[in-house]
This record gives C-alpha cells, sequence and structure tokens, in this order.
C-alpha cells in the first residue's frame, strides 16, 4: 500500500509549481509551498501515512464539517436547515453575491457564509463554542496536542473584511443572532485550528463510521453521518464540486491551509495536504492526488 501512495505522491509533486498559496490571508502566504503529505486510515484500524503527514497547517474551511456537527447536535436538522440550505452554488466560497437578493439564507454550510450561520448556532459563548469545536477535533482524532495558531488567526481576525460583511448583512436580514464579532471571531479561530494529513484521515474515519459518539444529541450519528457525507459531495470543493464528483467520486471537503479531508462511508478516511491551490481555493496536487487515489485503489463512489 505505502508504495502505491509514495508513487501517487511522486506523480503529483510537480502540481505544486500549478499553484499558489492562499495569499489573502497574510500569515498563510508564509507557508512553505512544498510539502506534500498524505494519510489513510483505514475501519480495521490500519493507518497509512506517507510524504509530510505530520507536518501542521491550518484546517480552514475543513473545520466547516466540524461546526456542521456541533450546530446539528445542538439544534437538530430540522430547525439549523432554515437558517442554510443545503444546495451547492456555482460561486467561489467567500461569495456574497446574492445574499442580498430574496433569498432568505445562504446556499449551504460550506460557503463562508452558511458556515457563520453554522458557527452562529452553536450553543454558548464565543469561548465555550471554540472549545467545544477544538475538544470535538481533539476527541476525533484521539489528539490532544490539537492547538490553533494565534497568527494565522489574528491575521484573518484584521484582514477578513469580506466575511465581516457577509456577516454583518447576514444579521441585518436576521440570520444572525448574537454579537456578530464574537461570532466572527469563532469562526476565524475555529478555521486557524492546526492539523496534520494523519489527523485529518482521522475525521474522515470517524464520519465513515458513521460518527460514534455518546453524547446528547438532537440528531443521531447515523443521520449526521449520512448529511455530512451528502454535503461534502455536493458542495465540499465549492464551484468545482460537481466536477470533482465526476472525477473523484469522494465524498471530501478542502480549506486553503491546503488539506482535503475525504472519506469512503463504512470504509475508510483520507487526509491530503499540499499547500498550493488552484483557482478555486482547492489544494492543486491534492486534487492530482485524489484523483490517482480514486483510480488505483477503486474508490469512486458513484
Ligand atoms: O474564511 C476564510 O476565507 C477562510 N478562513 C477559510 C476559507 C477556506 O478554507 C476556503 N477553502 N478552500
Amino acid at each position: 500500500m505505502e508504495k502505491i501512495l509514495e508513487k501517487i505522491i511522486h506523480d503529483n509533486r510537480d502540481l505544486i509549481n500549478k499553484g499558489h498559496v492562499a495569499d489573502y490571508i497574510p500569515a498563510l502566504s508564509k507557508v512553505n509551498p512544498n510539502y506534500i503529505g498524505l494519510s489513510i486510515a483505514d475501519i480495521d484500524g490500519n493507518i497509512y501515512n506517507v510524504g509530510d503527514c505530520n507536518v501542521k497547517f491550518t484546517i480552514q474551511s475543513i473545520s466547516k464539517i466540524i461546526a456542521l456537527m456541533l450546530a446539528l447536535i445542538d439544534n437538530g436538522e430540522d430547525f439549523l436547515f432554515t437558517k442554510v440550505g443545503y444546495e451547492p452554488t456555482d460561486e467561489p466560497f467567500n461569495t456574497l453575491y446574492k445574499l442580498d437578493f430574496n433569498k432568505n439564507k445562504p446556499a449551504n454550510p460550506m460557503i463562508n457564509s452558511g458556515a457563520i450561520v453554522t458557527t452562529s448556532l452553536i450553543k454558548g459563548s464565543k469561548e465555550e463554542k471554540f472549545s467545544r469545536l477544538i475538544e470535538l477535533i481533539r476527541f476525533i482524532t484521539e489528539n490532544p496536542d490539537i492547538n490553533y495558531n494565534e497568527e494565522v488567526y489574528l491575521s484573518e481576525k484584521s484582514t477578513g473584511h469580506k466575511n465581516r460583511a457577509m456577516a454583518y448583512l447576514m444579521k441585518s436580514k436576521g440570520l444572525l443572532n448574537g454579537d456578530v464579532e464574537d461570532i466572527l471571531d469563532t469562526y476565524f479561530k475555529q478555521c486557524s485550528i492546526e492539523v496534520t494529513a494523519a489527523d485529518l484521515a482521522k475525521i474522515g474515519l470517524f464520519v465513515a463510521r458513521r460518527c460514534p459518539m455518546n453524547i446528547d444529541s438532537k440528531i443521531g450519528n447515523e443521520r449526521m453521518a449520512s448529511i455530512i457525507t451528502a454535503i461534502m459531495t455536493t458542495c465540499g470543493m465549492y464551484d468545482f464540486s460537481g466536477q470533482y464528483a465526476a472525477t473523484v467520486g469522494i465524498p471530501s471537503k478542502s480549506g486553503v491551509g491546503g488539506g482535503i479531508l475525504g472519506l469512503i462511508p463504512s470504509k475508510l478516511g483520507i487526509g491530503v495536504f499540499s499547500p498550493a491551490l488552484d483557482k478555486f481555493g482547492n489544494s492543486i496536487a491534492g486534487y492530482g492526488i485524489m484523483k490517482d487515489l480514486s483510480r488505483e485503489l477503486n474508490l469512486n463512489i458513484f
């Protein structure tokens, strides 16, 4: 297995030169673009790590999955989806286009506007929301050392004006309860949590195992896993989700830190890390790796 994975990494390394690390969050522009790592954790307990699997990077939009879990646990499906939609978009992840039209809610929980709503629906003060988010990630990954990157958090907080604009617009439309700056603060901080490709594979495996956890919840674990997997498939790679589904066929979620989390229900979780991005904000080598992985291991769910 490791040999196959090493070859996949080798075959896709050159793609790094065709992408660029995210620089709209200034602290992210300092990341070394040459990292590349792939981790797989399967249901039988096997873990395969190749390349830079233990290098930390910020989780960014992949945190939207964890926020969605907590918002579903706290509110249940019916209420949550009165505030955010189930539908994919053909617009970039940071769009606020259409938010001011008649549509009364963001299209889905994976674009920034929808994710800000999701985070706002996690119960607790801003400190409690964040601590529940990070504790859930530590629990799922069995990695108590997971923490957030203060520099990336502050960098995004001081430059995230477009997220701020969409949050205030949503507040004016009655979509956000609570203090807008507090909600944004939690959102920026959750995006700056640091993980490794190996951690992402474990999060993927957790959802593949149908979210086994024993907590007081307004949604069943199985139903939560089903919703998350469906929304990853239709919305997880933003306005590239359709082509990604057709060419890779693995439910996935990307982040501008260069991570991609993938999963095959009841089988395995995948974590990829390579920080150079394509024009959609997805890891450029990561996409190549997922395509090859899908073909080599026959993982396409469609
Ligand atoms: O809100 C932002 O712009 C970032 N913190 C997260 C965006 C992101 O990861 C989009 N992913 N491809």
